[in-house]
């Protein structure tokens, strides 16, 4: 654990009002693109705040990216920032368009095929245009990170990327404007940052107790504020104490020098390419499933995790394991998501589909011990089922 490099350049500006700050965050002469997604951003007042705060200054706009943002979509913003000279790329909303945008920062300048961005995963990317956010909706990490998820949709593949040259310069997170969100994208948001936290988590020890508090302090936030949130949908809060526990819980502090997983998001986001559910669903279905087939190769850590996040100190281990899994199951149903295929209408032909995406994406060897091989990857779809 102790040999680790940490590295973060996205400045932050937290709060209600803070989109004015844009007019000082933004250089004056940029000429600048903004990019958002299906008009979120226009009835809830934000786009608004962004015009005002950008007023007089040279701006293009292109609206339209999907959630998970496609290739084909936003090779069509690469044009335009080519056409018109765009300098400046300011991404207003979710995971989606914060994704999205990295990607045009990225492939403005790209020689060759941009799609090779995401089959050598970012490695080959040499430049990208300076980009900031203006953040909608708590959940990916992505308004201060380097990551990105692309889908090609003729392809039906969603890869990812990452590159010290897609961090957002800014991202700009006021809580109040995640006040408009659907009960689903709360539900969505809440889900994902704490699959993000378990991914670097729920590992094996590693001698590492402040990531690992630090974690635990995301889960218990997110137990204790993300119900809340549905029940209280304007309190402020609530929803600042949730939109800090998403940034954190992907900005590379609780994964610093420690094993990684991730099996379940790639897991996820094949059931996302071939049967659209959303991210965070696919997490919610995944997770626990993954934790039941892998419970003896994370046994130290799900013990410690029923101890501290689930308060479950005594008696038989594996009661204790079972009872925190079926916990952290009952929490994503109580924020709305769902947590078996079944919930979303899908039967065990998805699962030889599924493993078949896998292996063309090489994804064969997962998780912190490399070990989730496709047949580990078979006997989690059944269990979720
Ligand atoms: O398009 P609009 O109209 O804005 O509506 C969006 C969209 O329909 C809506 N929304 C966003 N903010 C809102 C709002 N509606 C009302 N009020 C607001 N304030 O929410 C819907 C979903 O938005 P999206 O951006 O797709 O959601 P999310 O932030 O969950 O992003 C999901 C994408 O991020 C990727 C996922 O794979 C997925 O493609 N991820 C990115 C990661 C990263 N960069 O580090 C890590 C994650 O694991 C994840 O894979
Ligand atoms: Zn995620």
């Amino acid at each position: 654990m102790f040999n680790f490099e940490f590295y973060n350049p996205t400045k932050i500006l937290f709060g209600e009002g803070r989109i004015a700050d844009l007019a000082k965050l933004v250089p004056a002469e940029a000429r600048v693109l903004l990019l958002y997604g299906g008009g979120s951003i226009k009835s809830n007042g934000t786009l608004d705040e962004v015009h005002a705060a950008l007023a007089g200054r040279s701006l293009h706009e292109f609206p339209g990216i999907e959630p998970n943002p496609s290739y084909e979509t936003l090779m069509q913003a690469v044009e335009l920032v080519r056409a018109e000279g765009c300098d400046f790329l300011l991404a207003v909303g979710g995971g989606s368009v914060i994704d999205g945008t990295k990607f045009i920062a990225a492939a403005v300048n790209f020689e060759g095929d941009p799609w090779e961005i995401l089959e050598k995963r970012g490695s080959n990317i040499t430049s990208a245009l300076p980009f900031g956010a203006v953040l909608t909706l708590p959940a990916t990490g992505s308004e201060m990170n380097d990551g990105s998820v692309v889908t090609r949709k003729s392809l039906h593949a969603k890869r990812v990327f990452s590159s010290p040259l897609c961090f957002p310069k800014f991202s700009i997170l006021d809580p109040s404007k995640t006040y408009s969100l659907p009960v689903r994208q709360v539900g969505n948001g809440v889900v994902d940052a704490f699959a993000h936290t378990l991914e670097q988590y729920m590992t094996y020890p590693a001698n590492a107790p402040v990531q690992d508090r630090f974690a635990e302090g995301l889960l218990l936030t997110l137990i204790e504020e993300g119900p809340k949130a549905l029940a209280t949908p304007h309190d402020y809060a609530v929803r600042a104490n949730i939109m800090w526990c998403a940034t954190m819980a992907l900005n590379g502090l609780i994964g610093a020098g420690v094993p990684h997983d991730w099996a379940t998001h790639m897991v996820g986001h094949e059931l996302t390419a071939l049967y659209g559910l959303d991210h965070a669903q696919t997490l919610a279905v995944v997770f626990p499933a993954m934790l039941r087939v892998r419970k003896e190769s994370k046994r130290a850590k799900l013990l410690q995790y029923a101890a501290r996040v689930w308060d479950l100190r005594d008696g038989d281990e594996d009661v204790r394991i079972d009872s925190a899994i079926r916990k952290t199951q009952d929490f994503f149903e109580q924020m709305g998501v769902k947590t078996t295929l079944a919930g979303y209408g899908l039967t065990a032909e998805v699962i030889e589909p599924v493993l078949q995406q896998l292996e063309q994406h090489r994804m064969v060897k997962l998780g912190e011990h490399r070990d989730v091989t496709l047949a580990v990857s078979r006997a989690v779809l059944t269990a979720s089922l």
